[in-house]
């Protein structure tokens, strides 16, 4: 969690404020109106609120809301005295109550609400006491109302600081703003009138705390938009300027459509002499109405001769022809030496241009160094809720001036690092250490070489958790870690206590989704590597107890690790990233020549997901048996033949460095194994291996690459999707599946800055690169690529092939929804969002990656009880194998 964000104040439910007067409506004052001040919008100050509920960490993703079994909250009116079951509630009862906002302000451009409540009469430290942090989480809901007191109707957007879920009127939106990133509001055009809106609050340790009092504070924050494309935040994101020298030359600008129609930008112009840019828009660049987007571009020529960028947006309505309209954006170079931290940008593989910071080897490091080979890479990994440009990430290791290193503060695209430094977090990672030597090349730079495969990594918080992903991920690459502060998993963090009960086979299947992220189980992998941990013995934001049990665990991997914990010291302190031992740590790591591949003898590679699991001693998995269960190899090395023997389990193919392989046989399950190598060729770099079920073992390809192999990016459960070259596109239908459309391309790019193109499959048949989503209603799903898929629609009925051929059918009632990954070319994937009416629809929806923890395995089939039962709702879910077959592992009811 952030550090510092539970200082909040407990506000009581302020009844004071009632007098009698508005027990049904909230009160509603147009503020300033009496001054004859012109004020469009105004919240309502009093709100009325309904909760506690119970909710389980990160749970609200599945539903799971009990008041959706009466119909929902929509349905509900204020009625005093009125009671609702409550598993947390006295007598198993919750009651309304009115509550005043903290703070209103309305000016002539818009208006803003905080709400600030608790629940004090819930006996809070006792709940703890028995169930941990999980009880300091819980749901509520708030009811107000926007007033639009202008003659006519508005667009407006709306910030959701800190809500994941809300309603106006009859609208629902499932895209809060859960962290308040404030990247991607909703643009909504409003009658005059009174407008009500709904909040959906929820809970949550890691982003509200979990020492105070358990309060939820949010902020609702309207604002007049233009009603056409308008910057979605000032300025351009673009690289610092050193030695004369524009650090790189990916830069963007974000560009929101506040109108009704979808716009096209029609090209982007640089109005500096000095220089030009490109867009690279070989498909049409459309901002559909109510979407964010950011618009990637290079500048051409990186010497800059003025002291800002000027760049011209030509945009127009879409298909209507015209003189293109202009928007004008600058923004003015940052000068800094070019040994200090500063901005590099680069493309991520999503299609976005990211950013980190870059501090090269001094010139005392490069030059009085008598180390000669090229300098490693030193990763600092930031926390949570941390933007890495501000001074606390990059001043981290000012007082380690000359280490001989290329230091990165990569931001893994956003403050929460994307999904926590994991899969998307993690992409960005790699595209900025390979941004590096673009740099190099631009500045011309003389000083130490960098070797880009070697990484000393570290990081504090949730960059020590990432930090964590790196070692047991990469391990070839890691010449030493640094865990400081971190977190194990986030099942660890907060504990899955307080889910809506579900059958045990269920909540395995959600575990097993995120097998990947459980760093206490992949500790094998660390075998070889120098770590050094570091926690404060009060920390009470991620307990001491996360580092002591990694440290307990690497000893009976029969690895290491030294571990330092600081009496007296809490989660965070000036210079936590520089103690005596972690200086002395960074100092003999980076100057270390081991060789990760070449240091072991006897070691063990455990691997939930072969998609994001590199190389581990010059092995790496490349298929499990049944996925959504740990596979593993135990590697060892026979002195006497000099030759490696291998004993796997759920382990169907792997391959190895061919320069550790002795010809012509090795062992793999105690039985020798031909390996052939053509002396007239020079040996492939990696030989492959795989287990087909009658032969056993054999040297070769599991399969050939093709629609009907999944392999690559396309392995992992639901979350593969993630995985995208270039940027998403997401298709519609129309009608109620394009409203479902923008809703997805907001989230997506509010929760990990991702860019979406959003296409009308009644017009539009351009798909771009990357991967896609497909937002589907009732019978129109079209058939995807492998026509043998065991996913399929029969009239209104889905229809799934389980893993022993027979088929079970689901019949289009009570809701049902569905989403599943499917095949497509060169190791993409499609992700199937399909309802049997609109309703269903936004159930399937909501399970679109968005916040980590939820766990989605490869399909979910949903049922409408979903809405209070939450994954216990499930018909049916599970995994897909290797050949696109479910898995036996898989639940059905
Ligand atoms: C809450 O529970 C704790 C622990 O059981 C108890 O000590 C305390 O008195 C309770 N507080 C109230 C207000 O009931
Ligand atoms: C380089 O190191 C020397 C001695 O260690 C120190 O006196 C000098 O100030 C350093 N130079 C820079 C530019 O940091
Ligand atoms: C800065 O650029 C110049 C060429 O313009 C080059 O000669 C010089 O070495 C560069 N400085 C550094 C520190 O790389
Ligand atoms: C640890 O080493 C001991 C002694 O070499 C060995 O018996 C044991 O199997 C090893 N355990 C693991 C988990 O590698
Ligand atoms: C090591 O290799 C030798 C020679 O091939 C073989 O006889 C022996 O059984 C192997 N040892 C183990 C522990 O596998
Ligand atoms: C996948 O399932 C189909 C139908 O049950 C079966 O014919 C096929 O052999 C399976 N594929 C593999 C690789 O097991």
């Amino acid at each position: 969690m952030p550090h510092g964000r539970y200082y909040w104040l407990c506000c009581l439910c302020l009844f004071a404020f009632l007098g009698g007067a508005h027990h049904n409506e909230p009160a509603m004052i147009p503020l300033g109106a009496e001054e004859g001040i012109q004020h469009p919008l105004a919240f309502s100050s009093s709100w009325q609120i309904l909760g506690p509920f119970q909710i389980g960490t990160r749970e609200a993703t599945w539903g799971s809301d009990p008041l959706e079994f009466i119909g929902g909250f929509r349905k509900l009116e204020y009625e005093e005295g009125a009671q609702y079951r409550s598993s947390i509630g006295t007598n198993g009862a919750v009651k309304w109550s009115l509550l005043e906002a903290d703070t209103i302000e309305t000016d002539t451009v818009g208006s803003s609400a905080s709400l600030s409540l608790n629940f004090p009469h819930v006996n809070w430290t006792f709940f703890r006491g028995v169930y941990g942090w999980a009880a300091l989480q819980y749901q509520a809901w708030a009811r107000g109302e926007i007033f639009v007191s202008a003659d006519r109707a508005q667009t407006v957007i709306i910030y959701t600081d800190y809500v994941l879920e809300f309603w106006i009127d009859d609208t629902h939106y499932f895209g809060g703003d859960f962290y308040a990133f404030r990247r991607s509001p909703l643009v909504i055009a409003l009658k005059p009138g009174a407008h009500r809106i709904d909040v959906r609050l929820v809970r949550d340790v890691r982003a509200m705390g979990g020492v105070s009092e358990p309060s939820i504070n949010i902020k609702l924050d309207a604002k007049l938009a233009s009603g056409s494309l308008e910057l979605a935040n000032d300025g351009i994101l673009m690289a610092d300027v050193v030695n004369e020298t524009l650090a790189s030359e990916w830069a963007s600008v974000t560009v929101r459509n506040s109108g009704s129609q979808d716009i096209e930008v029609v090209d982007i112009e640089c109005s500096n002499e000095w220089t030009s840019v490109d867009f690279q828009n070989t498909e049409k660049f459309i901002v559909s109405a109510g979407q964010t987007r950011p618009i990637p571009f290079r500048v051409l020529s990186q010497r800059p001769r003025y002291s800002s960028l000027d760049i011209i947006i030509q945009h127009k309505l879409n298909n209507i022809a015209g003189n293109p309209s202009i928007l004008a954006v600058s923004e003015l170079f940052t000068k800094r030496s070019i040994y200090h931290p500063h901005k590099i940008t680069f493309l991520h593989p999503g299609g976005v241009v990211s950013y980190a910071i870059l501090r090269p080897p001094s010139e005392n490091a490069s030059y009085h160094s008598n180390q000669k080979r090229p300098f490693p890479i030193l990763l600092q990994l930031h926390g949570a809720g941390l933007e890495a440009d501000s001074d606390l990430v990059t001043h981290a290791l000012d007082s380690l001036p000359d280490l001989c290193a290329w230091v990165l503060f990569p931001t893994g695209v956003t403050p929460w690092s994307g999904d926590d430094w994991h899969n998307w977090g993690f992409a960005d990672v790699e595209a900025a250490v390979a941004a590096v030597p673009h740099w190099i090349k631009a500045v011309q730079w003389k000083g130490a070489d960098l070797d880009t495969d070697r990484w000393l990594v570290s990081g504090h918080s949730n960059g020590g958790q990432g930090t964590w992903y790196t070692l047991t991920h990469k391990p070839d690459r890691i010449i030493g870690a640094a865990p400081v502060s971190g977190y194990t998993s986030i099942q660890n963090y907060v504990p899955y206590e307080l889910w809506q009960p579900m059958d045990p086979r269920q909540f395995a299947i959600l575990g097993s989704s995120m097998n990947s992220y459980r760093h206490e189980l992949l500790v094998e992998n660390c075998k070889g590597i120098r770590i050094l941990q570091q926690h404060g013995e009060d920390d009470d934001n991620v307990p001491a107890y996360h580092s002591r049990l990694m440290c307990q665990l690497l000893y009976q991997a029969n690895s290491s690790s030294e571990y330092f914990e600081l009496s007296g010291q809490g989660h965070w302190f000036d210079g936590v990233m520089t103690t005596k031992h972690l200086r002395k740590f960074y100092e003999e790591q980076v100057k270390s020549t081991t060789n990760p591949v070449e240091t072991l003898e006897a070691f063990s590679i455990v691997v939930a997901n072969p998609g994001d699991m590199g190389f581990k001693g010059g092995i790496r998995v490349t298929q499990l048996e049944i996925p959504g269960q740990y596979g593993r190899i135990d590697v060892s090395f026979n002195t006497t033949s000099s030759a490696y023997a291998f004993k796997t389990s759920n382990v169907l193919s792997f391959e190895v460095q061919s320069s550790l392989m002795r010809f012509p046989y090795t062992v793999i399950d105690q039985t020798d194994v031909e390996v052939t190598s053509d002396s007239s060729k020079p040996p492939p770099r990696h030989i492959e291996f795989w287990r087909a079920s009658a032969r056993g073992w054999q040297a070769g390809r599991l399969a050939e690459p093709g629609v009907l192999h999944r392999h690559g990016r396309q392995l992992g459960a639901l979350d593969a999707i993630m995985r995208t070259k270039g940027h998403f596109t997401i298709r519609h239908h129309n009608g109620d599946t394009s409203s479902i459309a923008l809703q997805i391309s907001r989230n997506l790019f509010q929760y990990f800055s991702a860019d979406s193109a959003i296409v009308n499959l009644e017009f539009d048949g351009d798909d771009g690169s990357g991967n896609i989503f497909t937002i589907a209603i009732g019978k129109r799903v079209c058939p995807g690529l492998d026509s043998n898929f065991p996913i399929h629609l029969e009239g209104s009925s889905l229809v799934i092939r389980d893993s022993e051929g027979h088929l079970q059918r689901y019949e289009g009632s009570n809701g049902l929804a569905a989403i599943f990954l499917r095949p497509l070319e060169d190791e993409k994937l499609e992700l199937v969002v399909w309802g049997i009416d609109k309703d269903s629809l936004v159930l399937a929806a909501r399970l679109v990656p968005m916040l980590t923890g939820v766990g989605q395995p490869d399909f979910i089939v949903l049922s409408g009880s979903c809405r209070w039962k939450g994954a216990g709702g499930a018909v049916a879910m599970g995994f897909f194998d290797h050949s696109w077959n479910v898995t036996k592992t898989s639940f059905f009811t």
